[in-house]
């Protein structure tokens, strides 16, 4: 058995008022690096469909991409808990097929939870995993599967819409997820429900009052040059490192500085 953080450390680092930190990855090698810093969670996301195929939303992902995506990860890393997105157009069909689907991720990728998104809505889908010991983290708010919906990559619960992310948060709680992202919302009302909740909330854009935190790598890298939401803090120019790096390779190559002596055999 491995020493990978397991579902009770979620709610005990709730109730030490530790906070959780939550990366979304997608192969070997990040998850390797992120798992070495010590990111607890390390959600493969349906994000994938966006930074790493160059989607406009999340809703071209299969389970397949899913499954793959995760087993990379789940290879890479060795301490930190993985969860597998469920991609759209599963939920909103019945639980026996999301079951099944639920069962393939546990069973092909090694990923030990998966993420559900949807509130009350999605509460007797993630009731018919919890109740067969399928760890479920829920996903409220701002959720991306829900785009078109939404009208666009919106705030949800400002206003009169607060009680309604209430609602969500406490039917996926009830239904026995064990712990929720809330994506996308005021932080007063993100702060408001991780005081209701037992269950960790793990926040992007929802502010500082949530229980853990979880950005984008590529994000948080400065790597996808895409959308540029407010609430994402880049921690280093990935883009500009990048491209610096390679125009020198590119320089080295054409200019035949690379490769010399050191990197070549000899007979
Ligand atoms: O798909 C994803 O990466 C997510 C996180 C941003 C929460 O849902």
């Amino acid at each position: 058995m491995s020493s990978r953080l397991t579902v009770p450390d979620f709610p005990r680092f709730k109730a030490e008022k530790r906070p959780i930190v939550c990366v979304t990855a997608y192969d070997y090698t990040l998850a390797r690096l992120l798992d070495e810093a010590g990111v607890d969670l390390l959600l493969v996301g349906d994000s994938l469909g966006m930074v790493v195929q160059g989607h406009d939303t999340t809703l071209p992902v299969t389970l397949d991409h899913m499954i793959y995506h995760t087993q990379a990860v789940v290879r890479g890393s060795r301490k930190a808990f993985v969860a597998c997105d469920l991609p759209f157009g599963l939920c909103h069909r019945s639980s026996e097929i999301v079951l099944e689907a639920a069962i393939r991720v546990l069973k092909e990728s090694g990923a030990q939870a998966v993420k559900v998104e949807g509130g009350a809505s999605v509460a007797d889908t993630i009731h018919s995993l919890t109740s067969r010991h399928i760890p479920v983290l829920a996903h409220v708010g701002l959720t991306p599967q829900s785009v078109h919906a939404f009208g666009g990559f919106k705030v949800q619960g400002r206003g009169e819409a607060a009680d309604k992310v209430l609602a969500d948060a406490v039917a996926v709680e009830a239904a026995g997820a064990f712990a929720v992202v809330l994506e996308g919302i005021p932080a007063k009302l993100a702060e408001r429900i991780s005081q209701r909740l037992i269950i960790p909330t793990i926040g992007i854009g929802a502010g500082p009052g949530c229980d853990g935190q979880v950005l984008v790598v590529y994000d948080l890298l400065g790597l996808y040059d895409g959308l540029k939401p407010k609430f994402v803090k880049r921690y280093i120019d990935g883009s500009g490192l990048v491209r610096q790096a390679v125009s020198l390779y590119a320089d080295e190559v054409r200019n035949r500085s690379f490769p010399v002596e050191e990197h070549s055999f000899s007979e």
